[in-house]
């Protein structure tokens, strides 16, 4: 039996992760992890039940309760929130505006990275693993480390046609640079890319052009960690 392949894909938002990921992961049999997704079910559950999400302390003692479920499979990604799919409503703009606070929490990324490892863990062929900080702390050993990038107006441009609501790309700029700035400069594992990982511009490349190149660089590092 080969070794589990785990691939670790990080980056800004919008540059094309999440299609990558799961293209990749179906290309070459694996499971598949959207860990933005679960920093985003947290946070629909704090918004949820009242947890004011400017309120660090409030966050970090709620933070256990939740019980969040992720479905690995790439052409089907589910997460359930207590037991409730929760795979519409964590794309809503309120949970977007409150997600980089609420991850920035050390508790909530300790129970986090926890459910991360586990998942990838339990994958018998391996996994593709999306996130921010996949390849720097959830999964410093992955066979293959990709960090995805893309101008700032390419990447607004993908995600206002993404997110729930009509969104005008330059208000969706102006979030997602804060964002990324929220997400950078956070204290506990920011999004960072890691010494060995590997950094494609995704800018004025197709999805196809940017999954032949994940393929072929994950067939690389599988080759040489032979
Ligand atoms: O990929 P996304 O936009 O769905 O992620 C939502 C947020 O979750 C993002 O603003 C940063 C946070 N996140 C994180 O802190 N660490 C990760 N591994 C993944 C996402």
């Amino acid at each position: 039996m080969e070794n589990p392949v785990i691939v670790a894909i990080d980056g800004p938002s919008g540059t094309g992760k999440s299609s990558t990921s799961k293209a990749v992961a179906v290309r070459l049999g694996l499971s598949y992890l959207d860990t933005g997704a679960q920093y985003r079910a947290i946070t629909w559950w704090m918004l949820s039940n009242g947890v004011d999400v400017a309120d660090p302390a409030a966050i970090a003692d709620a933070s256990g309760k939740p019980v969040i479920v992720s479905g690995t499979d790439p052409r089907d990604p589910r997460i359930s929130v207590d037991g409730v799919d929760a795979s519409g409503p964590i794309r809503s703009q309120e949970v977007t505006a409150a997600v980089s606070a609420v991850s920035a929490v050390p508790e909530v990324r300790a129970r986090m990275v926890e459910y991360q490892r586990a998942a990838a863990a339990a994958a018998a062929t391996g996994i593709v693993v999306e996130g921010r900080d996949i390849g720097t702390t959830v999964l410093p050993d992955a066979t293959a480390k990709i960090f995805l990038t893309a101008s700032a107006e390419v990447r607004a441009a993908r995600r206002s046609g993404e997110l729930l609501g009509a969104v005008s790309v330059a208000a969706t700029q102006e979030a997602l640079v804060k964002r990324d700035a929220a997400d950078s400069g956070r204290k506990t594992s920011p999004l960072a890319k890691a010494a060995d990982a590997i950094e494609v511009d995704t800018s004025d490349l197709t999805l196809d052009e940017v999954v032949d190149r994940v393929v072929a660089l994950v067939g690389e590092k599988k080759a040489t960690a032979r």
